[in-house]
Formats: structure tokens, C-alpha cells, sequence
């Protein structure tokens, strides 16, 4: 009773922005930082399970960001707060895009919503539409018992399905080579990974994943006439807000 009284007053778009900067969401977002200057140009990033796309603005320099979410409030919530950005309603275990077609994905704080079964189909669905040479970045908070705090946020979560970093890098590395990897705490812990189809030319540094192109300007590329995700701004399909 108690935990759907918190579950209805945190799904407000707004309360659930302040809860995420409260429970540690700033901290990841200057680790997302970090991992988003060190990559390389991005025509598209998709952002599964995006929500209100609170870490949406550390896209500007890509051509689009798309935050899919399967929660239509939140994606008011996003578009209210950023009313050009793009919001597709769908499943990230069926992500409506075409095949290698995206250049970033994003998927923070969602696995731990996901049954076993939805995050295969997830991960299967993330190395499907992304390009060859495509980022994949990953972040959840995860399970660790010796961790009293952890071990009380996880009771009162939404999400049912907290796992272990070991098992949640165990599952990404069937698809994708890891460059970098971040295990960190705020209240919970964390892991942030990002990965790579093919990890080709970049550089192990610091970070673990930097290549040579670190601080050079982005220009923003033209939105081409194709762009692969159903639009509602331009068509009447019931998929997008
Ligand atoms: C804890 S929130 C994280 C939101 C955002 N990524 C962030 O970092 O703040 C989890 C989000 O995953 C979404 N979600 C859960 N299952 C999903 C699915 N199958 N497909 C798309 N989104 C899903 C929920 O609606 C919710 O917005």
C-alpha cells in the first residue's frame, strides 16, 4: 500500500527528475560525460527506456536523439521539458527501428526493470539496430546485500530485478566488447559500461575507451530524409507521443 502511494507519487515526471538527481543520477550523469565527449561523431542516439530523457541534453551535438520509452507520461514529461526532441513510444524489447541504423544507444537505470528474458530481448534488439562501428553505454544501479542503503532503495524501486555488476557485464559482453567499465557508488552501486561491436582503432586510456579525436568540436549533421524511427510530429502512427 505504502510502496504504491511512493510508486504513484514518483511516476509525476517531475517528482521522478528530482528523485533520480536525489537517489544519484548527477553522479552518472558527469560519468556519462566523460563517455560521451570520448566518442566520435553520433548521427543517431537512441535512449531505451529514456523516460523524461534526463540525460537527453548531453546529446546536443548529435544529429538526432530519440528517447523510447514504454511509459507515455514520461515522454510528456520529456517532451514538456523539450518540446523539439523526439519521444517513440515503443518497447525496447522491440525496438521499431531499422537494422543498423543507430549510431549511440543508451539504456541507464532500466535492466533492473526487465525480467531475464526482456533483457536478452533488449540486448538482442540494442546490437540489432546499432551500426557496426555503433556505441553501446549501459548504466544500472545493481545488487549488492552488504550494502544496508542499497539493500532498503531496492525494497521500496519499482523495478524487481536487481543484479549483480559480475552478471549484468557477463550478459553485455555476449554482445558487445566492453571499452569501458565503471563500477562506483552513490547510495546503490553502480555500473556504467560502454561497448563496442568492434572496439577497431580506439585507445585504452584512463577512461579506457578515448581516441584521438577528445575535445574536437562536433558539428551537428543534417537530418537526413530517411531517418529511421516513426515520428509522431510527422506521421499519424500511434507508436510516438
Ligand atoms: C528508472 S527509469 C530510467 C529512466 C531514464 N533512463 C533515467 O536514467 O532516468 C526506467 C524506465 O524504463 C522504462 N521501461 C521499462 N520497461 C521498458 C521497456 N520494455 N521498453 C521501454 N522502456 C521501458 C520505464 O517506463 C522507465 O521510464
Amino acid at each position: 500500500m505504502f510502496t504504491n502511494i511512493l510508486h504513484k507519487i514518483a511516476s509525476h515526471p517531475r517528482v521522478y527528475d528530482c528523485i533520480q538527481l536525489i537517489v544519484g543520477a548527477g553522479c552518472t550523469r558527469r560519468r556519462l560525460a566523460e563517455s560521451v565527449a570520448c566518442l566520435d561523431k553520433a548521427n543517431f542516439v537512441i535512449d531505451l527506456g529514456g523516460g523524461t530523457g534526463i540525460h537527453g541534453d548531453l546529446w546536443h551535438s548529435a544529429g538526432s536523439y530519440v528517447c523510447l520509452d514504454v511509459d507515455i507520461l514520461k515522454l510528456e514529461g520529456f517532451r514538456s521539458k523539450c518540446p523539439e526532441g523526439m519521444a517513440l513510444l515503443g518497447d525496447a524489447t522491440k525496438i521499431p527501428v531499422k537494422s543498423n541504423s543507430i549510431d549511440v544507444i543508451m539504456c541507464t537505470a532500466v535492466s533492473h526493470h526487465l525480467s531475464d528474458e526482456m533483457l536478452s530481448d533488449l540486448l538482442d534488439e540494442s546490437a540489432r539496430v546499432l551500426r557496426t562501428k555503433g556505441t553501446f553505454i549501459f548504466v544500472d544501479a545493481v545488487w549488492k546485500p552488504e550494502r544496508l542503503l542499497g539493500r532498503l532503495l531496492w525494497k521500496y524501486d519499482r523495478g524487481s530485478a536487481p543484479r549483480t555488476a559480475q552478471h549484468l557485464q557477463g550478459l553485455i559482453e555476449k554482445h558487445y566488447e566492453l571499452i569501458h567499465i565503471d563500477v562506483y557508488s552513490v547510495w546503490h552501486e553502480y555500473l556504467l559500461c560502454v561497448g563496442s561491436k568492434e572496439s577497431g582503432d580506439r585507445k585504452q586510456t584512463s577512461l579506457g575507451f578515448c581516441n584521438d579525436r577528445r575535445g574536437e568540436r562536433k558539428t551537428p549533421p543534417e537530418m537526413p530524409g530517411d531517418f529511421p524511427i516513426c515520428d509522431a510530429r510527422r506521421s499519424n502512427q500511434s507508436l510516438a507521443v
